[in-house]
């Protein structure tokens, strides 16, 4: 019998003794966080990771940054390689191929030391150096992580870019990360198909000084056989040195470079994969994000490296060739941490419960979430078909930002209350404030800020736009920018984004990114972007769009695709004679939000434009009459307390 890590006690689930027996957090964590936090984070990288000299100070805050770790030196790929090769047959890394033909691969980690040298020898020949920008655009295959892991070695700065975006979204990255060689792959396999990665990657960097390696698909993880040994020597970073920069949405049509702290960042992807996931050598960890984003960053790649573990990395789509793949994996690789988005389990939930009913998957351990809210309906049928009762679903709320999680509760401590993050990481502290920075009282929803010290892998800058970075702090605290509310008992839960941007399907979109991208079109007066809720995909993007002459759907749609790529597509376009806006020229994002799911308007008193409200109305209903019931916008009403929207 499987063992049971999880029970029910009252309203809440807890752990079980066996649950609490294999906690790799230490029963006293949270007392020894409350006593002293710095002190904690000290004690824990000391004992847990591999440091070329040890550090001066712990934390230090000066009136432009933080530091942690400060004067001490590292390497993120030899503590997430080297430092295993005492246990060189373990399985580092499996890939398991889209082609259920292909069969999966398993590289130990003395192969990927082997393989990870080879990359750094090829990054170095191309004239990379220590602090220089590396690009690279790959799908799911080990060279992903290889390139990475190289990168770290010699202390060049990686920028992946997620391979669904378009050639112009990776150009913009590239231009900005002024990256002089980009890493990418001829092709992968999506639905049986090639898709030619490469065309987009050459469409990307004509006419610029950029450097191309290409992994050939047919040879991943087999891309060096055959070819000498070279060792390539670690190289000393200083604990503050950027690590790795990211791009992610945020308010404004440009993305921007997030950057983590070679120490702070081990520590915390090291750390949180020990005590939320309890990865240890022999564990094998599944994290169903793609590279291209922070998840995949974290907890596909490092964490589960760092903590001499295994990660499986997955060509393809969990549904394809059958809604069952992903069961399929579980039991075939005895995965014991699953973590993925709601969206996904979603997709399970409406295609898979009875193939759920097939798969015992007695090894899961832990089940994960991450990326958006998860309701309560979609935690329970994660609960009961994929972790039959036995295990814990962890709620993981974190962001680019913060580099690793930071709100959960740890698996040998709980409770797991769904629709609940629950706690702070020990060692973190968040809590919930009003735009201004005054702490909102418990149990009343506000934005989710972070009070100093810091946390250790807390963003250090956005690249090449300072300004941009001070806009994250309200006086001391970090802005997360989420909606949430903290209970009595310093338990979160997590409402969703307090700003422009947007969840759809757990990728991270901004609104004004994609409104730009229509308004490049020739004939768009302008274009407006609001997130509808979908039962499928937490979030989908819709266009209202105001046009001078003919422009068709496909044009709209298609402008996105290029410009971002096919997750970004609006779901729904509509064609308006006018967008409403205030006086002072702001887009009402509010008041078209409210018609599209049918609710109250509100107060429209402070349109200039008033009347196209009752029009657009008009179209979404022509569209979905089952909102008709609503009554008509009374530009009398009482308003609804919200504030204007931002932009313009
Ligand atoms: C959202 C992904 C609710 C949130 C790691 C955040 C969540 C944004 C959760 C960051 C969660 C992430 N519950 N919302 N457990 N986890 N989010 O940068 O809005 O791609 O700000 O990082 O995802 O998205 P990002």
């Amino acid at each position: 019998m499987a063992t049971k890590y999880v029970e029910k006690k009252g309203k809440f689930f807890v752990p079980t003794k066996a649950a609490k027996e294999e906690s790799l957090a230490p029963q006293d964590i949270y007392k020894r966080a409350k006593a002293d936090r710095v002190k904690l984070w000290g004690e824990l990288a000391r004992d847990g990771l591999s440091w070329a000299k040890p550090w001066s100070k712990t934390y230090e805050q000066t009136s432009n940054g933080f530091g942690w770790f400060v004067g001490g030196k590292l390497n993120l790929c030899y503590n997430a390689v080297d430092r295993h090769l005492n246990n060189p047959d373990q399985t580092a890394i499996i890939f398991v191929p889209e082609d259920v033909n292909e069969k999966p691969q398993y590289i130990s980690y003395f192969e990927l030391y082997k393989q990870v040298n080879q990359a750094a020898a090829l990054l170095k020949e191309k004239g990379v150096k220590k602090g220089d920008v590396v690009a690279i655009y790959l799908p799911m295959i080990p060279e992903a992580l290889i390139f990475m892991l190289a990168c770290a070695r010699i202390g060049a700065i990686h920028s992946v870019v997620f391979s669904a975006f378009s050639a112009d979204a990776l150009k913009t990255r590239i231009e900005d990360g002024g990256a002089k060689v980009l890493v990418t792959a001829n092709y992968y396999s999506r639905k049986g198909k090639k898709v030619e990665l490469e065309k987009d990657a050459d469409k990307a960097i004509t006419g610029m000084q950029v450097t191309k390696i290409v992994v050939d698909r047919a040879k991943s993880g087999k891309m060096f056989e055959g070819k000498a040994d070279v060792i390539v020597k670690p190289e000393v970073m200083e604990s503050e040195d950027i690590a790795l920069l990211l791009y992610t949405s945020g308010t404004t049509g440009k993305p921007k470079g997030v950057m983590h702290a070679v120490g702070g960042y081990t520590v915390q992807a090291y750390y949180t994969s020990r005590f939320v996931f309890n990865l240890k050598p022999g564990e094998v960890m599944w994290c169903t994000a793609d590279i291209g984003w922070i998840t995949g960053h974290t907890y596909a790649c490092y964490g589960p490296l760092l903590n001499g573990a295994t990660t499986v990395i997955f060509e393809g789509l969990p549904n394809h060739p059958t809604p069952d793949r992903f069961m399929q994996i579980i039991e075939q690789q005895k995965v014991n941490v699953f973590y993925t988005a709601p969206t996904a389990l979603r997709m399970f939930a409406l295609e898979g419960s009875d193939y759920a009913k097939k798969y015992k998957m007695e090894s899961l351990k832990i089940l994960g979430s991450v990326g958006e809210p998860i309701d309560e309906k979609t935690w329970m049928w994660f609960f009961d078909n994929i972790g039959k009762g036995r295990c814990p679903v962890i709620d993981t709320y974190w962001q680019t930002e913060t580099g690793s999680a930071v709100i959960m509760s740890l698996p040998g401590h709980g409770p797991f209350i769904p629709t609940y993050a629950a706690v702070t990481f020990p060692g973190i502290e968040f809590d919930v404030f009003d735009e201004k920075g005054k702490k909102v009282p418990n149990g009343k929803e506000g934005i989710l800020m972070e009070k100093p010290p810091y946390s250790p892998a807390l963003i250090r800058g956005v690249w090449k736009n300072e300004e941009r970075y001070k806009k994250y702090f309200v006086g001391k605290l970090y802005n997360a920018e989420d909606n949430a509310i903290m209970d009595k008992n310093g338990r979160f839960r997590i409402l969703g984004r307090a700003d422009d941007v947007i969840k759809v399907a757990g990728h991270r979109l901004s609104t004004a990114e994609i409104e730009d991208a229509i308004d490049g079109l020739k004939g768009v007066v302008e274009a407006v972007i609001v997130g509808k809720n979908d039962a499928l995909r937490g979030v989908v993007p819709v266009a209202f769009v105001k046009t001078k002459g003919d422009i068709t759907e496909e044009q709209v749609v298609g402008k996105v695709i290029e410009r971002i790529g096919p997750i970004a597509k609006p779901a729904e376009v509509y064609f308006v004679e006018d967008i409403p806006k205030t006086r002072s020229g702001k887009m009402m994002r509010r008041v078209l939000r409210a018609l599209l799911h049918g609710e109250d308007a509100g107060n429209i008193m402070t349109l200039i434009n008033p009347e196209c409200v009752n029009k657009i109305k008009a179209q979404v209903e022509a569209k979905h009459p089952e909102l008709k019931n609503v009554k008509p916008v009374d530009s009398k009403a009482a308003p609804v307390g919200k504030k204007e929207d931002k932009k313009k």
